[in-house]
């Protein structure tokens, strides 16, 4: 058969299983597919396919690996992957801060790939993907130098331990008519359940691991290296979608009207802006699908361009954009399968 050999390292997460989904969907022209998890996962059946335990000597024979694994376990193993002969793609963020490793959103920035000379390539934060997608026309066009962004993150970011905490607490809060009192799970410190937890990722100094990753990458993603970005992020108990409210200023006047425009042509973005009509952008209506939301734009009172964006953290966020970037590397004919030698 035709196509690339494939393989799935984290195949039995919420991203993997995504990433499984996405490459059917779009028919991926895939010849052979490998899952691989932990050890602990090793034997387990997903569909027809039989996850094996990831190790350094299994990769051999691949031409494509995408990573959806904690970043530790990344690190670890995606040398390995590159050096006997795949391209990798990885969405942990372990590489992604790497200068010789390419940050890629392909409606953003798909010329970083001409350059990838370690085999890897980086896929955005969730959230920094549902802010760029939007961002990068308007940079385009009126370049923007400071923006503040606070975030509206789902269970489903914290990978499938968020989603088992919140389906118990949600189970329990609803029997007893009380939110709960401590946290029925490992994913979050606090209970997350009728609550917000303004707390994502790892106290770095007064900010959150995950509000600086997202300021560093939307600076590196959009060639913007002076950008000022403050970030606050969030955790909110629904189950797939992040939303995010940006302000942004930019270097060129840039009003509403004109922004809605350059929106409406963008690639990968859907406007849902008829706040009139109630029809605004929310996590409901981007959860499953591939666009990025995006509505309520309008000039603010401190004069920034406002807008709030809705994207699928699963898809967008992770397996779809992780896909869409492979699609790509094929396009420019950068990818070689090892089949056809
Ligand atoms: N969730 C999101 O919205 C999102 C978005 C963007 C990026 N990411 C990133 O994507 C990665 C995966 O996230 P997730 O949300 O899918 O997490 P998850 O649901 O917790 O899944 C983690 C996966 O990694 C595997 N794994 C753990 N230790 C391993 C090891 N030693 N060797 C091989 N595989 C191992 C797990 O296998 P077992 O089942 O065998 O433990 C599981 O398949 C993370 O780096 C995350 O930061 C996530």
């Amino acid at each position: 058969m035709s196509g690339y050999r494939v393989g799935i390292v984290g195949a039995t997460g919420v991203v993997g299983r995504e990433a499984l989904r996405v490459l059917r969907e779009r028919n991926f022209p895939a010849s052979a597919l490998r899952l691989f998890a932990s050890a602990r996962s090793a034997g387990m059946r997903i569909g027809s396919l039989v996850v094996e335990a990831a190790s350094r000597a299994a990769f051999h024979d691949l031409d494509l690996i995408i990573f959806d694994t904690p970043d530790e376990v990344a690190r670890e193993l995606v040398p390995s992957a590159a050096a006997a002969g795949a391209l990798v793609i990885d969405n942990s963020a372990a590489f992604r801060m790497e200068p010789d490793v390419p940050l890629v959103i392909p409606e953003v920035n798909a010329d970083a790939l001409r350059q990838i000379p370690r085999r890897i390539i980086a896929n955005p934060n969730c959230t920094t993907a549902t802010i760029a997608v939007p961002l990068a026309p308007l940079h385009r066009a009126a370049g923007v130098r400071r923006l503040i962004a606070c975030s509206y993150q789902s269970v489903s970011g914290a990978g499938q331990r968020g989603v088992d905490q919140l389906w118990a607490e949600v189970q329990e809060a609803g029997a007893s008519r009380q939110p709960p009192d401590r946290p029925r799970g490992s994913a979050f410190a606090a209970p997350i359940a009728m609550n917000l937890i303004p707390a994502v990722g790892s106290l770095r100094g007064g900010a959150f691991s995950e509000e600086i990753k997202v300021a560093a990458e939307l600076r590196k993603l959009l060639s913007a290296p002076r950008l000022a970005a403050g970030v606050t992020c969030v955790r909110v108990p629904t189950l797939v979608a992040h939303g995010v409210a940006v302000h942004a200023e930019f270097e060129r006047p840039l009003d509403a009207a004109r922004a809605r425009e350059l929106l409406a042509a963008a690639p990968g973005v859907e406007l849902v802006d008829d706040p009139v009509a109630g029809r605004v952008p929310t996590t409901l209506l981007a959860a499953g699908r591939d666009p990025c939301l995006v509505g309520r734009i309008r000039l603010d009172e401190a004069g920034c361009l406002a807008f709030f964006a809705v994207a699928d953290n699963l898809r967008k966020g992770a397996a779809l954009n992780a896909i869409q970037i492979a699609e790509r590397v094929i396009e420019m004919g950068l990818l070689t399968s090892k089949a056809t030698f």
